[in-house]
């Protein structure tokens, strides 16, 4: 079989077995965006019109936040791409957290959430941010269930989606319906996917053509931020380590890593008393696997609309593309485990102007409002 009719072989494959889930997806929407693959829904948790509009109300719903301000779109703004144009994100009562908000367009697609990936689904994930003290801010879960059940609309609605009488409606209701919203989020159709998979070959510049080539092959992005056959989701979800923040961690080299080292050996946790949240947060994949191997890994984030979503990497470090083309032409930060395929690139002045224009040929027509928008 020659690659073409073997690539359709085992696209008509994919659509059998994906076709339960478009279809309780959403045929249209899963046929209409060019560049992306189908979106699959668990089984447990199907996808219906009113469920996703619960989540919706839920996650723009401030109550749920100790100070009354704090909304899942506090930080995860729909007009700012679900980010929040900040390096570190901020909580309740202004307090400051220890990584950088990520967009949650495609962040279906991910197969761990988190920039270390310690949770596994967004069901999962989603009910950590109402009792981190520097998100939401509450004691516990409760008061969540409070407002919930307190609400002149809200029992109503989840006995429409779940059939449970408002002292049965749990955090695994309020998380399904969130996690289903965010399923929703999805966005291809730009510039380089109908160039890619649209057959439109006007639709990226010629600087953005030879910025793909650069990316694919001198500047060894494609290797983690993947382009399929198919579709492209720019990211292997595997974790790296780049040296991102690894100015935070070196005074504890090597010093506290005897420590680490200890514990692994004995079998114990590691002790972390004398690290900051900062440092802490910085330990990055590590922190999930206790392994070494993993220390200042981080997953890799998608490219999608990566135009919009600034400032860069999980610690908000970088603020423009720019920087982010300078960090990697100069091979990350070095340090003892920073990953074999960053090195430096050495970039001639147009491949980079090139390497950028293709980025930014990534954003979706939805979102392309944000590359003028003023962003704080
Ligand atoms: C105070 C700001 C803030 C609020 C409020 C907030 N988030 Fe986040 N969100 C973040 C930050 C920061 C991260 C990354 C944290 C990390 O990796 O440790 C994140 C990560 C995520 C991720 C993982 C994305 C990925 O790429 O893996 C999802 C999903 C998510 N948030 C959904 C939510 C939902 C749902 C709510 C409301 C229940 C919420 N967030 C409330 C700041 C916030
Ligand atoms: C070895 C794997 C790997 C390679 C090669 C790689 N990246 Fe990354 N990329 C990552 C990881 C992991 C992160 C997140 C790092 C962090 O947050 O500390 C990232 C982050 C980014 C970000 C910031 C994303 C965001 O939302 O904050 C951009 C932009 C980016 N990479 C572009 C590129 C470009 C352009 C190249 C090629 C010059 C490249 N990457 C090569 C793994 C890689």
């Amino acid at each position: 079989m020659n690659t073409f009719s073997s690539s359709l072989w085992k696209s008509a494959v994919r659509l059998i077995v994906m076709l339960p889930a478009v279809f309780l997806w959403n045929a249209a929407l899963a046929t209409e965006i060019v560049g992306i693959p189908p979106v699959s829904v668990p089984v447990n948790n199907i996808q219906t019109k009113q469920k996703i509009a619960l989540g919706k109300a839920l996650f723009m719903d401030r109550r749920f936040s100790a100070d009354g301000t704090i909304s899942c779109a506090h930080c995860h703004r729909p007009n700012n791409t679900f980010t929040d144009g900040l390096s570190i994100a901020r909580g309740t009562s202004g307090l400051k957290g220890v990584r950088n908000a990520p967009t949650l367009v495609n962040v279906v697609f991910y197969t761990s959430f988190f920039h270390d990936g310690r949770k596994a689904s967004l069901e999962e994930q989603a009910a950590n941010p109402f009792v981190t003290p520097f998100e939401h801010g509450l004691k516990n879960h409760q008061h969540v269930l409070a407002v919930v059940r307190e609400d002149p609309k809200y029992p109503g609605i989840f006995k429409k989606v779940f059939g449970v009488s408002v002292k049965a409606i749990n955090m695994g209701h309020v998380t399904q319906a969130i996690a289903s919203f965010e399923r929703t989020l999805v966005s291809g159709n730009s510039a380089f996917d109908r160039y890619q998979y649209g057959g439109d070959k006007q639709a990226m510049s010629p600087s953005a053509i030879r910025g793909m080539r650069v990316f694919r092959r001198k500047g060894n992005c494609g290797n983690c931020h993947e382009i399929g056959w198919e579709s492209a989701l720019f990211t292997d979800n595997l974790f790296y380590n780049l040296g991102v923040g690894f100015q935070k961690l070196k005074p504890i080299f090597p010093a506290r890593m005897k420590e680490l080292n200890a514990s692994m050996k004995e079998n114990r946790s590691p002790n972390y008393d004398m690290l900051s949240d900062i440092q802490r947060a910085e330990l990055g994949r590590f922190n999930v696997t206790q392994s070494l191997s993993d220390l200042g890994r981080f997953k890799t984030p998608t490219l999608r609309n990566i135009a919009v979503t600034g400032p860069y990497m999980h610690d908000g470090s970088l603020k423009t593309l720019e920087e982010v083309v300078e960090f990697y032409d100069e091979g990350g930060v070095s340090n003892p485990i920073l990953d074999g395929g960053i090195y430096p690139l050495k970039l001639t002045e147009q491949e980079e102007t090139d390497l950028l224009a293709f980025l930014r040929a990534l954003t979706s027509p939805e979102y392309e409002s944000g590359l003028s928008a003023d962003k704080q």
